[in-house]
């Protein structure tokens, strides 16, 4: 089916009342499991990586990677830089064709995060490649970024934000937080209302591993149209080798091992597709 950007998938989930999953992948075997789910689900499928994946394999292998996954699959698929940590390495993805990009200029000042996000919008607006930042901290630690000091969205400065920057979708910070949570999380959900209220462009929620299904389900209900999840397939994948080769010590076939990772993925995959309520939307 087709290579999309996240723009028309965005949109038709806002419309909707629904979410699209973003997928963090690190390999092709994350890469084949995430899109094996989608089809299943017949769902859309964003898969994204973040700066220390790009470092461990390069942008233009996880590019061609899923390109060519997206070519062969029954599902639209989107590529997205997750968390892109400069101007330098938005401007590499972009090239490469990656098909939507994530600035994260979080952890800087508001008025340096605004200027960043903007040079980011204006060099990608002329290929239509659609832009995700974020406002306000999510905590917990996502690659080298480790947030102690998360800090919400002040639905004031969203609007300020989304007008000055011309971004196509906003990453709020609500009491989510990125990796495996202690206790249950606290979502601050009437912050999200508010959020939502006065802001008309797709929202997303990250850090979602961890969080009850039913409270993803209500942040969808409340206006999220775009939830991440990574942790959650990590430890999915790493889960089914170590219980393969647990079982089958002499094992040494990737192959083999890999198919048990991937089934591990798919099944997650799946569940969050229908948490999502994207099953049927692609
Ligand atoms: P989790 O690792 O908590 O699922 O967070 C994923 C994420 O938000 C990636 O940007």
């Amino acid at each position: 089916m087709s290579f999309v950007t996240t723009k028309q998938m965005l949109a038709a989930a806002d419309e909707g009342a629904y979410a699209v999953g973003a997928f963090n992948v690190e390999n092709m075997e994350m890469v084949m499991a995430v899109i094996a789910a989608a089809e299943e689900m017949n769902a859309p499928a964003i898969l994204q990586t973040t700066p220390s994946t790009v470092k461990y394999a390069g942008l233009p292998l996880y590019y061609a990677n899923v390109k060519a996954a997206a070519k062969r699959a029954k599902v639209p698929v989107a590529l997205h830089l997750d968390h892109g940590n400069s101007f330098s390495l938005a401007m590499q993805a972009l090239r490469i064709g990656y098909t939507s990009i994530m600035i994260d200029g979080s952890h800087e000042s508001f008025e340096e995060n605004i200027a960043l996000t903007r040079r980011v919008v204006d060099a990608c607006s002329a290929s239509d490649i659609p832009v995700e930042a974020e406002l306000g901290k999510v905590g917990g630690k996502e690659d080298d970024l480790d947030c102690n000091d998360p800090g919400y969205t002040e639905p004031d400065d969203a609007v300020k934000f989304v007008e000055e920057t011309g971004i196509s979708s906003l990453a709020v910070a609500i009491g989510t937080a990125h990796g495996i949570y202690k206790g249950e999380p606290k979502l601050d959900i009437e912050r999200l209302s508010e959020i939502r209220k006065r802001v008309s462009i797709p929202l997303v929620l990250h850090g979602a591993s961890g969080v009850p299904d039913e409270a993803v389900r209500e942040c969808i209900r409340r206006g999220i149209s775009k939830v991440n999840f990574a942790t959650e397939l990590r430890i999915a994948y790493s889960n089914g080798i170590k219980k393969f080769l647990t079982d089958n010590p002499d094992a040494f076939d990737p192959k083999k091992y890999g198919a048990v990772g991937m089934e591990y993925v798919t099944e997650v995959v799946k569940n969050k597709i229908e948490v999502c309520g994207s099953a049927g939307k692609a």
